[in-house]
């Protein structure tokens, strides 16, 4: 991770952490680890648990407890008390940052811990539906804090969301199934950034791609992109791997089931485990069988595989490893710096959502064009007049 070292190797030097307390709820795994010791060599004190209950790597957990100023309360498996339970112990910190992945710190603190509000300056939140949150709360008027939105911008968004999750969740779906992607019909909940890669990567393999939407301007931009773009209804019967990335629930329901293939496979790249209805094929299975991040549930003589128990399948699969590292190099780069910009400026900005700033986002792209020696072009004056200006025309 050059970029994220680079700005580790800046951090302990300027220490902007000094006499901090950091409390952050991440997928706990080998590079969030990497972000951590990057805010600890900053001078925070790090207080960190999962943000959801399948995708911590226990060793990394481990680890990080033997590390100076490091505290990780996250387990594979914690079951609801347990979650909750850490992440209470990262507020009993009191952070004046948090750092979430899906918001669960900060609706922890806005709902049960209101008393650990006396500490924040402000937040960072990692991805889209944890920004869904937080807009709904600013919205409401019940955010008391400023949160940097650093799933919303595009050195985030354009690399981790689209090729991050896109081959992850591919190469988590291929290793815990063994199956063929080539030929396949894998059909595509959602053409967001998530969607948009795991369709373009799934017709890289060789598959025939199905795409279904809600937005008309995304559904059009899907069938332009050369996919069949139909309802769930409508490709309930035809998919053999069904992956949902919409961040919505309940979008794979007991409407499809009956009318799914034999053998189909259903997976969630989404933050949340609602967009399959997982409770309802537990309850009316015939019978069920359980093996490494597979349960097949038998319905009506039909076999019906889920992955992960419908959580995250890059993450939460034993043997998903997650975003590819060179796509956390950047995203947790940004979350060090926004961190950092916390620190710094955090008082001065309003409760709400807030952009990333932009210069962060350039100085995330300049390291990790430097880290690959690539070089770019620079605008001499003269374009630098023309592109700002109105004057000059045919
Ligand atoms: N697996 C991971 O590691 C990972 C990484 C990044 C983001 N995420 C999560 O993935 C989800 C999607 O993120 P994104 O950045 O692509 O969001 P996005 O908002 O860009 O895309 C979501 C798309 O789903 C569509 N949609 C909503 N409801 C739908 C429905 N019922 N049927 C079909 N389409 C529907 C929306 O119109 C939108 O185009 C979020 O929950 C996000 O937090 C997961």
């Amino acid at each position: 991770m050059p970029v994220l070292s680079s700005i580790r190797e800046r951090f302990s030097e300027e220490r902007p952490f000094a006499g901090m307390t950091v409390g952050m709820a991440l997928h706990v795994e080998a590079k969030t680890a990497v972000l951590v010791e990057t805010l600890a060599a900053g001078g925070a004190e790090v207080y960190i648990t999962g943000c959801n209950p399948l995708s911590t790597q226990d060793d990394v957990s481990e680890a990080l407890n033997t590390r100076e100023g490091i505290h990780s309360y996250a387990r594979r498996g914690a079951d609801a008390e347990e979650y909750y339970a850490a992440i209470d112990r990262v507020l009993d910190a009191r952070p004046a940052i948090t750092i979430d992945d899906g918001m669960d710190l900060i609706h922890r603190i806005h709902t049960e811990r209101r008393e650990v509000l006396d500490s924040i300056i402000g937040g960072c939140e990692e991805t889209t539906t944890g920004i869904h949150r937080l807009r709904a709360m600013a919205r409401d008027g019940a955010l008391a804090f400023p949160v940097i939105a650093v799933n919303d911008t595009p050195m985030k968004h354009h690399f981790d969301n689209v090729h991050g999750t896109g081959e992850s969740s591919l190469s988590s779906i291929m290793i815990t199934t063994n199956v063929l992607i080539a030929g396949k019909r894998i059909v595509v909940a959602g053409y967001g950034f998530c969607g948009r890669g795991l369709a373009q990567k799934a017709r890289s393999l060789g598959a025939r791609v199905i795409v279904t939407e809600v937005d008309p301007r995304r559904a059009l931009e899907a069938h332009m992109d050369g996919f069949d773009v139909m309802t769930m209804d409508q490709a309930a019967p035809l998919g053999d791997i069904f992956v949902t990335t919409t961040g919505n629930m309940g979008v794979i329901t007991e409407r499809h089931f009956p009318n799914l293939k034999n053998g189909a496979i259903l997976a969630n790249a989404g933050h949340f485990n609602v967009e399959i209805d997982v409770e309802w094929l537990a309850s009316h299975a015939d019978s069920t069988v359980h093996r490494d991040g597979i349960d097949t549930y038998n319905i009506d003589g039909k076999a019906i595989h889920v992955l992960a128990e419908g959580r995250l399948v890059n993450l939460a699969t034993p043997k998903g490893m997650g975003h590819p590292i060179e796509v956390m190099d950047l995203s947790f780069s940004v979350q060090a710096l926004s961190a950092e910009f916390i620190a710094k400026h955090g008082r001065e900005l309003a409760p709400g959502v807030h952009d990333v700033p932009s210069a962060i986002d350039e100085e995330v792209a300049r390291l990790k064009l430097a880290s690959l020696g690539l070089s770019i072009d620079r605008l001499t004056p003269e374009q630098e007049t023309y592109m700002s200006s109105w004057t000059i025309g045919t």
